[in-house]
């Protein structure tokens, strides 16, 4: 495995090049939200169009399903807020989540599940302090320290595992005394607002956190308002909040974030075969936007991760890409889960409206040569994905670093995915280069236009203009020199190779429409 790639350098580019910036920057910044800058933004959005692509108006490129049928889906778009009660039936408002413990002294709250303690290897002698830290922070680093001194040698194990009588004794990160910590109690990830004037608590209202919701209400809608029949998807982009207690890891762990989800309904006994379906496309289509190789991977959960909706049998499988900051270790960037019909049963009980489906094509034959049709609640089947996670992974994926360019960073996007698709430059402004670079540009823009930008370029040397393309992933330079003004050509300079070639001017837009793959 090759060693991780810099996150800190990552970072530094994505503000310098305007890929993604913190929100609030000049405030000082706000924990767990991130803006997307110019670059980002496009960025960002071209992923968003891919997916929507291979989603929604060519289903996973025309592949026929496990039917041997063309996959049917749909498009969506639900509000961010809806009737609490729609929490109240997901299970989000009981079970959504975490639990938490205080620090009473440093008044810090951790996640319960994210906090170790250093232990003695052997059986704790005496009244020393057991160490509490958090793992990846620096107060790991510290306890380690003071619990060497305080014990030799030492081992970590999660707070979890200690008798809730031995806490006396544990002193939790960043505190003097020990004792301090208390017991866990459930905080929920949902962020509170309310609806109207009035603001009383009967107004209390959530956003959002997961969008799947919004499909599963109205499931009815759809099938009464469309031609569409079971077997078939609804699909939708959007935000989703979720008031996570240790937002880290960049975008990774945001508090506002946007997922894409299919939510795709079968009849129970073809839910098997649609969930390996879908586990196979959507790793497919990872692969095809560049994250190939030995830093994604799919992994079907183990029984005691499985969500509180997943029934026997049901599965669930993660797709995930090794992140510079879980190497050597994967993060999740899409699930495809087996749902069951969790939650068409849940919100046909809470909300007392029937959501069966009416099956035509199944059920006894009858004489007239049609069937007798059956009802059901259909099964689902849910590939979710994270488009910030997305867009994250695709930008360390791109990262590289190549020592023999003056400018050694670079991002190596896939030509599909990057904000600029071409740039423009004179070698120098004058000597009629700038004219001929011009009339370049507005011919390439013309006809790219609907796929990207296209940059122009007259300021600094021509390796300060390379670079900053290959920091913002442009595939492909052409620069206007002397020579083209004798001949009509042109150079082409390529980002991963450095390596250039001279091509007609008239050859430029098949060579791009080529590259772009458009
Ligand atoms: N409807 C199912 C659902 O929401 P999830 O695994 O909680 O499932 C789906 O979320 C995807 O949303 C994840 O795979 C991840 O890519 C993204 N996601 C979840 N929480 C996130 C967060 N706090 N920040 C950024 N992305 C997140």
């Amino acid at each position: 495995m090759s060693t991780p790639k810099s996150m800190d350098k990552i970072m530094a580019l994505c503000k310098r090049r305007g890929f993604i910036y913190q929100a609030s920057d000049i405030y000082g910044g706000l924990n767990g939200f991130w803006d997307y800058g110019p670059l980002g933004a496009q960025l960002k959005k071209n992923l968003r169009d891919l997916w929507w692509q291979d989603v929604v108006m060519h289903p996973v490129g025309g592949a026929l399903g496990p039917d041997g049928k063309p996959v049917d889906i749909v498009p969506l778009d639900s509000c961010i807020i809806q009737s609490p009660k729609v929490w109240v039936a997901s299970g989000h408002a009981e079970t959504f989540n975490d639990p938490m413990i205080d620090c009473r002294e440093t008044k810090a709250r951790y996640r319960f599940d994210h906090v170790s303690v250093y232990v003695p290897e052997g059986e704790p002698e005496g009244n020393r302090p057991f160490f509490a830290f958090v793992a990846d922070t620096p107060s790991e680093a510290k306890q380690k320290k003071k619990a060497e001194k305080a014990w030799g040698a030492v081992k970590v194990v999660p707070l979890a595992t200690l008798a809730q009588d031995t806490w006396v004794r544990v002193l939790a990160p960043e505190a003097e005394k020990v004792g301090s910590l208390t017991e866990p109690r459930a905080f929920n990830l949902m962020f509170k607002t309310y609806v109207g004037a009035t603001a009383t608590e009967d107004d209390v209202a959530y956003l959002r956190p997961e969008t799947a919701q919004g499909i599963f209400i109205h499931f009815k809608n759809v099938v009464d308002s469309t031609r569409v029949k079971v077997p078939f998807g609804i699909a939708q982009t959007g935000k989703a909040f979720r008031n996570e207690v240790t937002p880290r890891n960049f975008t990774f762990r945001s508090r506002e974030f946007e997922q894409m989800e299919i939510e795709f309904f079968c009849h129970p006994d073809e839910a098997a075969a649609w969930y390996r379906f879908w586990r196979d496309a959507r790793l497919a289509w990872w692969k095809s936007i560049g994250l190939a190789g030995e830093n994604l991977r799919i992994r079907e959960q183990g029984k005691d991760e499985l969500a509180h909706y997943a029934k026997d049998g049901a599965g669930t499988s993660d797709i995930e890409y090794r992140f510079p900051f879980t190497a050597p270790d994967f993060g999740e960037i899409e699930g495809v889960a087996h749902r069951a019909n969790f939650d068409l049963a849940t919100h046909q009980q809470h909300s007392k409206t029937k959501l069966e489906y009416f099956d035509s094509d199944r059920g006894e034959p009858l004489p007239n040569g049609g069937k007798k049709g059956e009802r059901y609640l259909p099964h689902v089947i849910e590939p979710s994905a994270g488009l910030d996670r997305g867009v994250l992974a695709v930008l360390c994926e791109a990262f590289t670093e190549d020592p023999s360019r003056p400018s050694p960073e670079l991002l190596r996007l896939d030509p599909k995915l990057a904000p600029i698709k071409a740039a423009v430059f004179p070698l120098v402004a004058k000597e009629g280069m700038p004219e001929v670079s011009e009339r370049l540009h507005a011919e390439v823009s013309a006809a790219l236009r609907r796929f990207g930008a296209v940059e122009h370029d007259v300021k600094a040397t021509i390796g300060k203009r390379y670079a900053r393309m290959d920091e913002a992933g442009c595939p492909s330079c052409f620069t206007i020199d002397g020579q083209t003004l004798a001949d009509q050509t042109v150079t082409v300079r390529d980002r991963d190779t450095g390596a250039q070639q001279r091509i007609a001017l008239t050859a430029v837009v098949p060579y791009l429409r080529e590259k772009l793959a458009l």
